[in-house]
């Protein structure tokens, strides 16, 4: 049995303050589930406030991004080191506004989840095919090619460490959500390509979370599906009642 894993992608929301804030009133709602990994992923500014209203509780903290470099001359990044030190343990990667608005293409999504790895970081990393694509019967073709070029050259021990999350383009922030029968075929697709580039039993432990458009009132009919591991949510994290109310569909 795979852990069902529920994070929450902040974007470009909130203050330092109010994220110190949110996590409190989340902390409260989920202080008694257990069985569920919980990941908050605010912007890197809130990172300190964040990890200090996480800390010693059920709420882990994630980033938003991360560099492929150790250091240097990388004028507005982030590196792992500097992640770790704030106390983040997880970090989203390659998610589809990064690839619409600012270039990430496989290739940058394949060094930043080699990075993060090699800081013992868990990666979030982030697949999902546009409305054009899947109009066109891409789908399949889009998603296997972002997996095994975002993959490329990792081992399966480092491969089972991560996280993935199928994110359909044309359901985030859309209120268009795929159906769970339309994510479960992408996410089983997604289990047999990790199958094919790592082993079956690397595939059968990897958390798969689907993202877009998830609410509380169709959290628990997606995760429900076999190969559906949880969610990273993105509107409905933004507050504590309906972020713990998709939690507690998970459980
Ligand atoms: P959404 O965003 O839940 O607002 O659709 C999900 C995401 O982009 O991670």
């Amino acid at each position: 049995m795979r852990t069902k894993i529920v994070a929450g992608n902040w974007k470009m929301n909130k203050t330092p303050s109010e994220a110190a804030a949110l996590v409190e009133g989340i902390k409260a709602l989920v202080k008694d589930v257990t069985t569920v990994e919980i990941v908050v992923c605010p912007p890197f500014t809130d990172l300190k406030d964040a990890a200090a209203a996480c800390a010693g509780s059920n709420v882990a903290l994630g980033a938003q991004n991360v560099a492929w470099a150790e250091s240097g001359a990388f004028t507005g990044e982030i590196s792992a080191a500097m992640l770790k030190d704030l106390g983040v343990t997880y970090v989203i990667i390659g998610h589809s506004e990064r690839r619409q608005y600012f270039g990430e293409t496989d290739a940058t999504v394949n060094s930043r989840l080699k990075a993060a790895l090699a800081a013992g970081l868990t990666p979030i990393v982030c697949v999902g095919e546009k409305l054009e694509e899947r109009e066109a019967g891409q789908m399949e073709t889009v998603i296997v090619k972002q997996v095994k070029d975002g993959f490329a050259d990792l081992s399966a021990e480092e491969i089972e460490k991560t996280v993935i999350a199928y994110e359909p383009v044309w359901a985030i922030g859309t209120g268009k959500t795929a159906t769970p029968v339309q994510a479960q075929e992408v996410h089983a697709l997604i289990r047999r390509t990790l199958a094919e580039i790592a082993n079956g039993e690397v595939a059968g432990k990897v958390r798969i979370q689907y993202g877009g458009s998830m609410k509380p009132a169709n959290a628990k009919e997606l995760m429900d599906q076999p190969d559906i591991d949880g969610g990273l949510i993105g509107g409905a994290a933004l507050k504590a009642d309906s972020f713990a109310d998709i939690i507690k569909a998970a459980l």
